[in-house]
């Protein structure tokens, strides 16, 4: 192999707990290091990369040889975790595939702000692992905040523990009304037939019974669907609880031409939520926010089940990939967590 040096660096606004860093920032300061190297680093750190991700919540690579989507994929493939397709996935985000494991990580437009959530923690299927990389940064704003699950709901725990309770016991169920096409002006514009992988109603029907969901055709072709119960609250193998959820981006962010966010969330038994206590976890969750401001070529691996993400609006040309992994046990299957 060739040079490849990295070390631990500080940058503004980290976070520091008891046995880690939120998050961990890895540099590479060789100006030569190529993306070989780099992936051949990768390959041999993954363990211990991923281990660390873990425990500190997300870990940043900067200063790595990545430009492209395709260098990104790379640094992902080397990794070597089972990839988990955009286009299987039930995310309600417009999205474009760049290669077949990284994909924009949400077309709305600038001023569309993306609140925080688990990535996917509204549907049955969602991916251990998700990964960012920035190609071009924006202008002005466009940071990706970060938010440690289990710190938040020690937190809300404290102050509301009624309702982290009832969210415990009841958990949560989401409403979206989706189109019949893309529409891409939305962060929730994904259209029913490519969410559910299907052309035609008849299948769409199918699918939704499968997974267990509440539909109702609208007018203009669109679909309104209702999740079974799925949990607020999951206990990691480590003994860790988070707040896996998505009543923040579905209460706060869930609103455009077909969308009233007052709709889109409510407890498992159909109860309404103490929207007091969801503005408490609101404030909380920006309180803790880690603003990651990308640089050119950042990588950011990011453990889904303990870090929440969410998008600040920006001007300017943003472009920051996505791509998504599960983990080969599959150890957090909603049914062994409800
Ligand atoms: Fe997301």
């Amino acid at each position: 192999m060739n040079t490849f040096s990295i070390q631990p660096i500080n940058i503004p606004g980290q976070q520091h707990y008891a046995q880690s860093i939120f998050p961990q920032v890895i540099h590479c300061s060789d100006a030569d290091a190529s993306l070989p190297d780099a992936a051949q680093w990768v390959r041999k750190n993954a363990p211990r990369l991923l281990t660390e991700a873990t425990r500190d919540g997300a870990m940043l690579l900067r200063g790595f040889p990545v430009s492209t989507a395709e260098d990104f994929d790379t640094i992902v493939a080397a990794l070597e975790l089972p990839n988990f397709p955009y286009h299987k996935s039930l995310s309600n985000a417009v999205r474009i595939n760049r290669t077949e494991r990284v994909f924009s990580a949400n077309e709305a437009p600038p001023e569309v702000q993306i609140f925080f959530h688990h990535e996917m923690a509204q549907t049955p299927l969602f991916p251990r692992w998700i990964f960012f990389s920035c190609e071009i940064a924006a202008e002005q704003g466009g940071a990706t905040p970060l938010c440690r699950s289990d710190v938040l709901l020690e937190k809300l725990e404290m102050q509301c523990p009624a309702f982290v309770k009832t969210c415990e016991q009841k958990g949560l169920r989401y409403t979206n009304v989706m189109p019949g096409d893309n529409d891409a002006k939305s962060g929730m514009g994904r259209s029913w037939k490519s969410t559910l992988g299907v052309e035609h109603q008849a299948d769409a029907e199918n699918r939704l019974r499968e997974l267990n969901y509440k539909w109702e055709w609208l007018a203009n072709n669109c679909l309104k669907a209702t999740t079974p119960a799925l949990p607020a609250v999951i206990k990691l193998n480590d003994g860790r609880r988070v707040f896996f959820n998505q009543l923040i981006a579905a209460f706060c962010g869930w609103k455009d031409s077909r969308n009233d966010p007052s709709k889109a969330i409510c407890h498992g038994d159909g109860t309404p939520l103490d929207t007091d206590a969801v503005k408490v976890a609101i404030k909380l969750s920006e309180e803790l926010a880690f603003d990651l401001n990308w640089q050119a070529g950042d990588v950011v691996i990011v453990d889904n089940m303990v870090t929440m993400h969410a998008r600040r609006t920006f001007s300017g040309t943003r472009k920051v990939l996505a791509s998504l992994a599960s983990m080969e046990s599959n150890d957090f299957k909603l049914h062994d967590q409800a």
